[in-house]
């Protein structure tokens, strides 16, 4: 089937690759000259597991095709995917110009049947306003779709090669149709793809992502609690999880949750329900509690130093919002960065993947380690910020050795509590009541 896909990021790259790798016939169309040339050449724009061998093998077989032009890409196409932006607007509320800015420029160049396709996430009604864009110039016959995209970056591959469930919001049966032949390879093994109606489609992504943020501020407020009481996060995390109606995932508390979905989703899921005088007052609580939680490593750091951080060297390891991404946005560590640099502290760096894009955004107010030892080298403190899997079991000879002070704040709870302090490092995480206590003790 010939498919084009509109907007080449995180999404758009993932979905027109593994469209691909099924034997479509997919062309990508970006507004981003640069990523264009360099996907047209064979150079991967982002960093995602798995991605660059399906990218490659597709690219050389003549099946992915990448293009500025709009009118030129949509060219035969079935079905037109849209995985544009879709950023908070000033007042929290979803920002369509680029999704209607693009139906509306499709209105002006579609010629046959076509299902048009939201892989954006968009708040309810959209699929109506797209409608109306492409319907303003355009009076064939076409369609409009809800399939909200639920990978998640890191493991977007297996996640959209072999999804849970594909959700499809239709009212057209000739677009069901369309559909189910195009999902069919992705859904072999029984799981199942649900069809609905538009606006059921559109809300089921926004009820997913802010019931998964609440799961997270959930935990981080459980986390706040057992500093409190003396108790162990980890234990109560391990005890609740067991329970198959809450289940394990998701239970693990930190420096708030980040990346460019859930801020974005769970504001714009207030805002909508703003606008129909529902006041979602557990999301209001949520993402409160995230605010807060994305600053709790600095007031432990500056007790630690009886509040003198001016002048203190810190290395922080982790910078992506979360491992396996090169993607910064909303990262935690990003805040804990400012706070810092605000505290009179000079910063050194290290992400195994994110460094090109912290290098983008903040130029020469921080030190780039080549490595994770090279980051600590006299460092008065460490902060871990994301749980790479290369940071969890690292040289602590190498470490004691290179840090000025051996003191670790650890946003994501990697090392085991007493054999950390046995090397005699400070060790500070989330949600170790217990420890806090010993740490008071010493
Ligand atoms: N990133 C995720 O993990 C994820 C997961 C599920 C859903 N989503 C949703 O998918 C959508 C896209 O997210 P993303 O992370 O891929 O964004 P992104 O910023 O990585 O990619 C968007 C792309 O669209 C391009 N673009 C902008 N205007 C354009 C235009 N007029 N014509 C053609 N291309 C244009 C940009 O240059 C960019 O390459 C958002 O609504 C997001 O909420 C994202």
């Amino acid at each position: 089937m010939r498919i084009t896909v509109v907007g080449t990021g995180y999404v758009g790259l993932v979905t027109g690759t593994c469209f691909a790798e099924t034997g479509n016939d997919v062309v990508c169309v970006d507004i981003d000259d640069n990523k264009v040339s360099k996907l047209s050449n064979g150079e991967i724009t982002i960093y995602e597991p798995g991605l660059e061998k399906l990218f490659i093998r597709n690219l050389k077989e003549g099946r992915l095709s990448f293009t500025t032009d709009l009118q030129a890409g949509i060219q035969d196409a079935k079905i037109i995917f849209l995985a544009l932006p879709t950023p908070p607007g000033e007042d929290g509320s979803a920002d369509l110009k680029y999704i209607l800015g693009v139906a509306a420029d499709l209105g002006k160049i579609l010629n046959e049947y076509v299902v048009v396709v939201d892989k954006s996430t968009v708040p309810v009604g959209t699929a109506e306003k797209v409608h109306a864009a492409i319907a303003k110039n355009y009076t064939g016959e076409f369609d409009v779709v809800s399939n909200p995209e639920f990978l998640r970056e890191g493991v977007a591959v297996d996640d959209f090669m072999k999804p849970d469930r594909v959700v499809i919001g239709t009212s057209s049966e000739r677009a069901k149709k369309v559909m189910n032949e195009l999902y069919a390879p992705f859904v072999r093994s029984g799981n199942p793809v649900i069809f609905m109606d538009e606006r059921s489609a559109e809300l089921t992504k926004y009820a997913a992502n802010s019931f998964l943020a609440t799961k997270i501020s959930f935990m981080n407020e459980i986390a706040q609690l057992c500093e409190r009481l003396g108790a162990d996060v980890d234990m109560v995390r391990l005890g609740m999880g067991s329970d198959e109606r809450i289940g394990k995932r998701f239970l693990f508390p930190g420096i708030g949750y980040g990346g460019s979905c859930f801020p974005k989703d769970v504001q714009a899921l207030v805002k909508s329900a703003k606008e129909v005088d529902y006041d979602f007052s557990i999301l209001n609580s949520v993402v409160r509690v995230n605010e807060t939680q994305k600053k709790h490593l600095i007031p432990k750091m500056k007790r630690h130093f009886n509040n003198t951080m001016q002048g203190k060297h810190i290395a922080i390891w982790g910078l992506a919002f979360k491992p396996n991404t090169d993607d910064i946005r909303e990262a935690p560590a990003l805040y804990v960065i400012e706070d810092l640099l605000e505290a009179g502290c000079t910063v050194c760096v290290f992400d195994p993947e994110a460094m090109g894009n912290v290098k983008n955004l903040l130029k020469d107010k921080v030190q780039y380690a080549e490595s994770q030892y090279d980051a600590i080298q006299g460092a008065d403190a460490l902060v871990i910020a994301t749980e790479w899997n290369e940071f969890r079991t690292p040289d602590f000879i190498k470490m004691v050795k290179g840090m000025k002070h051996k003191a670790i704040f650890d946003g994501r709870n990697l090392f085991d509590m007493n054999a950390i302090t046995e090397l005699g490092f400070h060790y500070e995480c989330i949600g170790k009541g217990i420890a806090q206590k010993t740490n008071h003790q010493i």
